[in-house]
């Protein structure tokens, strides 16, 4: 029977990844996207399928439950991929409330609706943001209590506590995954990777926040695509799956940088180091053992290739990210660099 299939943030950047990567490894399932298309939603990432039927697009608000429900009632889902979210830290830092209505209220109603209409699978995609920040050793496992730091950590653990209790009380098939920081094709570009490869192809500096030793544990969006399909179909209901790039990825800023400008040959002067993020967490690093001995996944994509195939997909697709960085965009950069 062909399964019928939600992608919940699809027009984002890896829900719109994972959409391609469904289209492409089960041909026979119905796609169905819905995007509220924010500011980070963006139709010209699935335009392709879009223009071939090979998915259905939704325009709708989870933070409204009537937008929900009309969905539900429509499609009739066997399994949801819930994707969509406020997720970036720095705007959680200017401005909460959007987080904690999206991320925490539209994930409840789409639990419910999710309950309501026997749906088989919930994939309730999360951040090892959730376990708050690591000193120099040590790894986050699945069973690390939650300690968020930002508010958007904070409304996405929020969110994690909803899905478990919908799991416990109702026997909502839920899995719960946990990522370390994508990085790819389609990212919007103001997440470090992205604007800092857009920063130099532009000749500007590139923000590098307190003293740029902060790590991070680099999954390429490829590899955690793969995880995803593989969590929905061999999951246990009720667990949480942690997924990380690997040791090799943990990489400091300030090494990710000099790579970016290295790999395209600009000046080390670009590089400026300016106020921190207020509670910046130092390090993130994510134990998948779990991932890896259960259910035999582990990431394909190297740190140095993926980064040297992301920046050239950015020298290929400047169109795509020179159009958002226009307009609103510019308002926003103004308002967290503006001043540090
Ligand atoms: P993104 O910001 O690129 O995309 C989010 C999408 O959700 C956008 O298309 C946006 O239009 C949509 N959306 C926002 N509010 C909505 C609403 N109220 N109703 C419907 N759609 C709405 O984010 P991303 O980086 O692709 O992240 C996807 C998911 O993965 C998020 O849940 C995020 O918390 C999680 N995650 C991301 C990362 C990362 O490194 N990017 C790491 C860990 C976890
Ligand atoms: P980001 O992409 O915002 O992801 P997250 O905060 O969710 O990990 O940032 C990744 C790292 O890069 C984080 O340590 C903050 C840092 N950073 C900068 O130094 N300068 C920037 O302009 C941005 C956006 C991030």
């Amino acid at each position: 029977m062909t399964k019928r299939v939600l992608v919940t943030g699809g027009a984002g950047f890896i829900g719109s990844n994972l959409v391609h990567y469904l289209v492409k490894e089960r041909p026979d399932w119905k796609i169905v996207v819905c995007d509220l298309l924010t500011y980070a939603g963006n139709l010209e990432n699935i335009s392709a399928l879009l223009d071939e039927n090979k998915i259905d697009f939704v325009r709708c608000d989870i933070a409204d439950a009537s937008n929900v429900e009309d969905l539900f009632s429509n499609y009739e889902f066997d399994l949801v991929f819930h994707l969509a979210a406020e997720s970036h830290v720095d705007r959680s830092i200017l401005s909460a409330a959007p987080f904690m209505k999206t991320n925490v209220l539209g994930t409840e109603h789409l639990l419910s609706a999710a309950k309501s209409h026997a749906v088989q699978r919930f994939v309730h995609v999360s951040t090892d943001e959730v376990y708050g920040s690591l000193g120099e050793t040590g790894r986050f496992v699945e069973t690390t209590p939650l300690d968020p730091t930002s508010p958007y950590a904070a409304s996405k653990a929020a969110s994690d506590l909803v899905v478990q209790s919908y799991h416990k009380t109702h026997s909502l098939d839920a899995v719960i995954t946990r990522c370390t920081n994508n990085y790819g094709p389609y990212q919007f570009p103001e997440k470090f990777i992205p604007l800092f490869i857009s920063n130099v192809l532009e000749g500007k500096p590139l923000p590098l926040y307190g003293d740029g030793m902060q790590i991070r544990n680099w999954l390429h969006v490829i590899d955690h695509c793969r995880a995803l399909l593989l969590i929905a179909e061999k999951g246990i209901a009720g667990e949480v799956y942690n997924i990380g790039g690997g040791e090799a990825s943990e990489v400091p800023n300030k090494e990710v940088a000099l790579k970016i400008i290295h790999t395209l040959s600009a000046s080390e002067d670009l590089l400026q180091h300016v106020t921190d993020r207020l509670a910046h967490d130092r390090r993130y690093a994510i134990d998948h053992s779990k991932l890896e001995n259960e259910l035999g996944w582990s990431p394909t994509v190297t740190f140095d290739q993926g980064l040297a195939d992301t920046i050239s997909w950015y020298q290929k697709h400047a169109a795509w990210w020179e159009h958002i960085k226009s307009g609103s965009y510019r308002e926003y950069y103004e308002q967290n660099y503006g001043n540090r």
